[in-house]
């Protein structure tokens, strides 16, 4: 008897839309090479682990974030406030020349002067899974604004905490 190929029937449409309907914060992954610096909007982020303190990213194959980050060997997350939705789109291929004079300096990194949290890490492992890579992070500083709302992701859609 052959096997019976069963053919994967989860499309990345259906997939996408069903993810969705999880809410997510935003963040923009920043980074340094000696190119200079690049900054990538990224929903997939995640705490991991409090001792050591891990966190994770999760990067498409293609980003032109990758190669840098992996050059670098760290990143920082910069989290988005409700007030950053521009900064959103800016760092997700719309360039907005409006935002100037976006960065400071932290640790020897680039991070978002206006974002509600940071967190800057080194990566510590390198996961492939499918079309992404995850990047697991040992988080070496982090700062962040308590009074800060966050900017949240839903369904496609840039939304505010109603609270
Ligand atoms: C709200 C939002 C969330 C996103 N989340 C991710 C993500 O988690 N991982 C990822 O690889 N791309 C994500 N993207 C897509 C990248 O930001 C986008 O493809 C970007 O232009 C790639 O930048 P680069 O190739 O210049 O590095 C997201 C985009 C938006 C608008």
């Amino acid at each position: 008897m052959p096997d019976i190929a069963f053919p994967d029937t989860i499309d990345g449409r259906s997939l996408r839309d069903c993810c969705g309907r999880f809410a997510t914060g935003v963040t923009v992954i920043t980074t340094r090479t000696p190119e200079g610096d690049h900054g990538m909007t990224v929903s997939a982020f995640m705490s991991v682990s409090l001792t050591p303190p891990l966190i994770c990213i999760s990067v498409n194959s293609r980003s032109r974030l990758l190669p840098k980050v992996l050059v670098s060997g760290r990143y920082a997350v910069n989290i988005l406030s409700d007030t950053m939705h521009d900064h959103a789109l800016h760092f997700a291929g719309r360039p907005n020349e409006a935002l100037t004079n976006l960065f400071r300096e932290q640790h020897g990194l680039p991070v978002l002067r206006a974002a509600a949290a940071i967190l800057v890490a080194d990566i510590v492992q390198q996961v492939e899974a499918g079309d992404h890579v995850l990047l697991v992070g040992h988080v070496r500083y982090l700062d962040s604004d308590p009074a800060a709302k966050p900017l949240v992701y839903h369904a496609g859609q840039f939304r505010g905490l109603l609270l």
